[in-house]
């Protein structure tokens, strides 16, 4: 098969998760006898930089012309103050707009062993193993109007303190409240067949109509059970009882808060990958963003990228065994001890972001050379 990608390393510590993460693809690819195309683009900061707009035309070509998209990381601290088209945000926000990536799925697993990377009580995280389903092209983050008014418009030709207003719109149509609904349940089909729809239903119009429409949608699903949890009371049930979760099913804010904690609560960030598909085009990060406060120093954990590299091949490409095969390969370095900063113990010395990308496109070449048993 010909995995045609375009790689998106973007800012901060994008690049260098991200290199890591091609290079265990390159392996598998070799491993399994794959052909490669990778196409390099600029999103974000690093687009700014180079031509002032963080979706460059000849990025969004590249990522339509391919079979899948693989991004690092987009957001830097020079462009804070940027009216918000120009900041490297907007241009992931846009990517995912014209890809039509409306289903975001974000597992939060808690490998056997790590249970001590957790802040909670090993007992409580053990056995974690949740996907959080984020609606990604909705709510808050694409309602209009949005507006952030100055203080001339306000009628007055003086700035006056304390005068601006800010607007943004929480909107969801029925359609778009359907398809991620139906995501969700397909996914809960293959596995405990539980869906746990997360909206503030006591409060919001949004989510009275989310709560409809996800009940209507659970009527295809009869092997599968639906309960509806407000938002606050879910957030503190996750770090109670982790392990209970099965579908976190949720609108685009609410997952965007929900799937941070749930990498906390698994270990760190640093592990968590995503993807994007439901539209034309699949696109893969990892969650812990740029974390410009280390980029450059080698420190970072590839894994979140390298385990994107696994939904990416089982998302895009049907490769299931090639996608399990860096997850086990993953698994198995970290059962081996091996950890980067964000994980390791006061005690230990941590393994860097190069040291650990090779561990694991070794242990893939290990795995992949292994016959699997056949019962
Ligand atoms: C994420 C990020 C993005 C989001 C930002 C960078 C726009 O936080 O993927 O979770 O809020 O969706
Ligand atoms: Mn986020």
């Amino acid at each position: 098969m010909l995995l045609n990608l375009t790689i998106l390393p973007g800012d901060g510590i994008g690049p260098e998760v991200t290199e890591h993460a091609v290079l265990v693809l390159q392996s598998v690819a070799d491993a399994f006898g794959h052909q490669t195309d990778f196409q390099l683009k600029k999103i974000g900061g690093a687009a700014l930089a180079a031509v002032n707009d963080p979706l460059p035309p000849d990025t969004i070509e590249a990522c339509l012309s391919s079979s899948a998209v693989l991004l690092g990381a987009v957001g830097s601290p020079a462009f804070d103050h940027n009216p918000n088209h120009l900041r490297p945000e907007a241009g992931l926000l846009r990517l995912r707009r014209e890809l039509g990536a409306f289903a975001n799925l974000r597992p939060a697993f808690c490998f056997p062993g790590m249970e001590d990377s957790s802040p909670l009580r090993p007992e409580l995280v053990r056995g974690t193993d949740m996907m959080i389903v984020r609606e990604l092209l909705g709510g808050l983050y694409f309602g209009e109007p949005r507006s952030i008014s100055n203080a001339a418009e306000s009628g007055t030709s003086q700035p006056v303190a304390s005068s601006r207003v800010a607007v943004n719109t929480m909107r969801y149509a029925e359609p778009e409240i359907e398809r991620i609904a139906r995501v969700a349940f397909e996914l809960a089909m293959k596995r405990r067949h539980r869906v746990l729809s997360v909206d503030k239903a006591n409060v919001l119009e949004c989510s009275r109509l989310w709560r409809e429409v996800v009940t209507r949608i659970a009527r295809d699903y009869p092997d599968v059970k639906l309960t509806h949890q407000y938002v606050d009371s879910a957030a503190m049930l996750l770090v109670q009882r982790p392990a209970d979760f099965d579908v976190l099913l949720t609108e685009n804010m609410f997952g965007d808060i929900l799937s941070d904690q749930a990498g906390g609560i698994v270990g760190s960030l640093g592990l968590l990958a995503s993807a994007s598909i439901g539209g034309r085009v699949g696109l893969y990060e990892p969650v812990h963003g740029s974390a410009p406060d280390i980029a450059g120093k080698g420190i970072a954990n590839p894994l979140g990228a390298i385990l994107s590299v696994a939904m990416l091949l089982r998302h895009s490409f049907q490769l299931e065994r090639e996608a399990v095969c860096v997850e086990n390969a993953v698994s198995s370095v970290l059962n081996q001890g091996h950890r980067t900063a964000d994980l390791a113990p006061k005690t230990q010395s941590a393994t860097s972001t190069t040291e650990m990308g090779r561990l694991v496109a070794q242990a893939v070449k290990q795995l992949a050379a292994t016959p699997t048993p056949t019962n």
